[in-house]
């Protein structure tokens, strides 16, 4: 594998998610594959857990790790081509990304979306360019449009931890004061619509993600039917797309409650975290017994591993 960007980069999601869960039971088996390999992690936005669990990932692998915050520490990148830089950035991506690829093996990068221009965002302008540049091979830490490393996290607890052979999974949206990207849902669906569960997203209307990423999935604004006779439920909010990056007034009463949590089948939640309590999720459910979210950020170890295993073997 030599690009980890979406779903469609990878050939066979069970045995990714199976290699994963066998990473978890053994984390140093596989020490010598990265001996003398070096991953830089490239970080335009903030991070907790895509930083330390990639970087734990890779330290059991027996790699190098190199932290670039390029927000705070890198020089202004130019994006356009052609440009004439005589404004505020001072390097152009061209040979930043392929600097970068002197010094390392693999690079993850994050990117977030501007949430401005729609085609500009969800043609990974920042990302691509990137990946076209370095010149090694490329692991999404969450682009404009996808946070794929999350989605093989999620991917991982729930067939680990499912108690029916197809569980039903639901991705609901929630509340929150803040734009933001759609990059988690888009991602959560388009992992959930390969892999073998029954996939309902619930949103306000207004909230509809690109039907790329939907497809195959029951969609639906009412709430409580969705969350009717659940297993997982994803809670996740996320700007509109239509019109693009705009938050919409009202639906504070979709934050999940253990009122809520009654309908289902004793659900388990999850949520990709950074949360924002008791706006999008209660206390109550996020301390209480269903919810996941620390396990699920535990294992997004195990997917990092997973996927730089994979990448290092066809290095
Ligand atoms: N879920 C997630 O990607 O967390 P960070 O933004 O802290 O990396």
């Amino acid at each position: 594998m030599k690009l980890f960007s979406s779903v469609n980069d990878v050939t066979d999601i069970n045995a990714l998610v199976a290699e994963a869960l066998k990473l978890k039971q053994n984390p140093y088996a596989n020490q010598d594959l990265g001996k003398n390999k070096t991953l830089g992690l490239v970080f335009l936005n903030p991070s907790l857990r895509t930083r330390m669990s990639t970087q734990k990932a890779a330290l059991n692998l027996g790699m190098n790790v190199m932290v670039l915050n390029m927000d705070k520490e890198g020089w202004a990148l130019e994006l356009q081509d052609g440009a004439i830089m005589n404004g505020s950035s001072v390097e152009h991506i061209r040979e930043a990304a392929a600097v970068l690829g002197q010094y390392v093996d693999i690079i993850g990068v994050r990117s977030f979306p501007g949430l401005k221009n729609r085609a500009e965002d969800y043609n990974e302008e920042v990302f691509n360019k990137f990946v076209k540049y370095c010149g090694v091979p490329v692991v999404s830490l969450e682009s404009a449009t996808r946070h794929p490393l999350q989605s093989l996290a999620d991917l991982v607890t729930i067939e680990e931890l499912k108690t029916k052979p197809r569980p039903k999974v639901v991705l609901t949206w929630a509340p929150h004061i803040k734009l933001l990207p759609q990059a988690v849902p888009n991602s959560f669906a388009e992992w959930m619509c390969k892999a073998d569960v029954d996939f309902t997203i619930a949103h306000p209307k207004g909230y509809e993600l690109n039907t790329d990423f939907t497809q195959g999935a029951t969609i639906t604004h009412n709430q409580d039917e969705a969350l009717a006779g659940a297993d997982f439920i994803y809670v996740k909010n996320w700007s509109a797309y239509e019109p693009y990056g705009k938050v919409l007034p009202g639906n504070e009463d979709w934050m999940l409650t253990n009122k809520k949590l009654g309908i289902t089948d004793n659900a388990k939640v999850m949520h990709c975290l950074p949360v924002r309590r008791n706006l999008e999720l209660s206390d109550e459910i996020l301390d209480g017994p269903n919810s996941l979210v620390v396990h699920e950020a535990g294992n997004r170890v195990w997917a990092a591993q997973a996927v730089l295993k994979t990448m290092l073997e066809s290095l």
